[in-house]
């Protein structure tokens, strides 16, 4: 599958680049973009870079009626000496196909998936941006394409991977955000769609975090769907919490995302010899251990939000202010070393980075 040549047409009308600081998350968009299709007789086929256009769907299109679609989200980081480099893409690959599979979509080529994502990235190289904590996120999706109504999966794909130069992901940029438990809704559960990247769960996390950002909050910590006890995920984030020298994060458990960053962290803690455990953990444990001063530090790991702080954990009308609001001294070594690994500054003692 591997020796399929991705056919290129050129865009002749590059759009102006937006300047380094109007740079947001996920606003602006490349010159071109990859497409392959899948069909049942052919399977994966006819590779393509084409100009950044949009799509052309049947409105019957099985995307539109019940979300057969997966995605993933890895960045482009530009060195000090003006290369090119990808963190950890054969992770995303990985999980896209574990996705996929949970999904009842068919898997891709991983290998290939990294092929075209580096030839991608080469030809609309000028987009990755040079300044300070910008990069260049890359987004590889799937969309079932079949016009059908009946609920079954599509005989039809579209593999497409689009480009877009980014900022930090929170309006606070890297200060500490402000996170709301969230008590109402759930995000997943046992046996759900919980660990796949699909759209599904993101459009179900849209109500509870419209809430709490009325409260100021920038996003939600979902508890476990079940006993709405244990700690599981932000939704664009895995949370880690250093309790009296110890880093806890929440052990995958299958409606927990299973991020590349968190990974990462976790990698780099043991490698540290910092104490980290995977496992379950309760809000109420959260809460004790910050009434007993035993709460030094939490954060959120992610591709788009990297390790980003948390200063406030608000819970049941109770507000935890961790580190005095302020970034802690794990969350930053953890940053630095890896934006630092990532841009090419810091020494890559796991192999993590790649050229384009
Ligand atoms: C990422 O960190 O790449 C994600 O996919 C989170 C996203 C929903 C912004």
């Amino acid at each position: 599958m591997s020796e399929y040549t991705i056919t290129v047409i050129k865009n002749e009308n590059p759009k102006p680049k937006p300047a380094a600081d109007k740079l947001k998350f996920g606003k602006y968009f490349t010159d071109h973009m990859f497409i392959q299709d899948y069909s049942e007789e052919k399977g994966w086929h006819n590779p393509r870079i084409v100009p950044y256009q949009p799509l052309v769907l049947d409105p019957a299109a099985m995307i539109f009626h019940y979300g057969q679609t997966v995605f993933e989200g890895l960045k482009a980081y530009r060195t000090e000496d003006g290369s090119i480099k990808l963190f950890r893409p054969d992770k995303n690959m990985e999980r896209l196909n574990r996705s996929n599979d949970r999904l009842c979509i068919p898997a891709i080529d991983e290998e290939f998936g990294i092929k075209a994502i580096k030839h991608l990235v080469h030809i609309d190289n000028e987009w990755v941006p040079h300044a300070e904590g910008t990069s260049l996120y890359i987004r590889p999706f799937i969309i079932a394409t079949e016009p059908y109504l009946g609920v079954n999966p599509s005989s039809t794909y579209q593999f497409i991977v689009i480009l877009s130069p980014v900022g930090a992901y929170y309006e606070s940029g890297i200060n500490p955000v402000k996170i709301a438990v969230e008590n109402e809704f759930v995000r997943a559960v046992k046996g759900g769609t919980g660990e796949a990247k699909t759209a599904g769960n993101y459009a179900s996390s849209l109500k509870a975090q419209e809430i709490v950002a009325q409260e100021g909050y920038a996003q939600v910590l979902w508890l476990d769907g079940v006993e709405k006890k244990y700690i599981e995920e932000v939704g664009s984030m895995n949370v880690f919490f250093k309790i009296n020298g110890e880093i806890i994060t929440p052990m995958l458990n299958g409606s927990i995302l299973k991020g590349v960053t968190r990974n990462s962290v976790i990698e780099l803690l043991k490698y540290w010899d910092v104490p980290v455990v995977e496992r379950r953990i309760t809000i109420e444990e959260i809460y004790e251990s910050y009434q007993n001063g035993g709460l030094e530090e939490a954060f959120g790991s992610g591709t788009a939000a990297v390790i980003s702080p948390i200063g406030e954990l608000a819970w049941e009308g109770k507000k935890m202010e961790i580190n005095g609001g302020r970034t802690g001294e794990i969350s930053k070594r953890l940053y630095d070393t890896l934006t630092g690994i990532q841009y090419g500054s810091v020494r890559d003692p796991f192999g993590w980075v790649v050229d384009v």
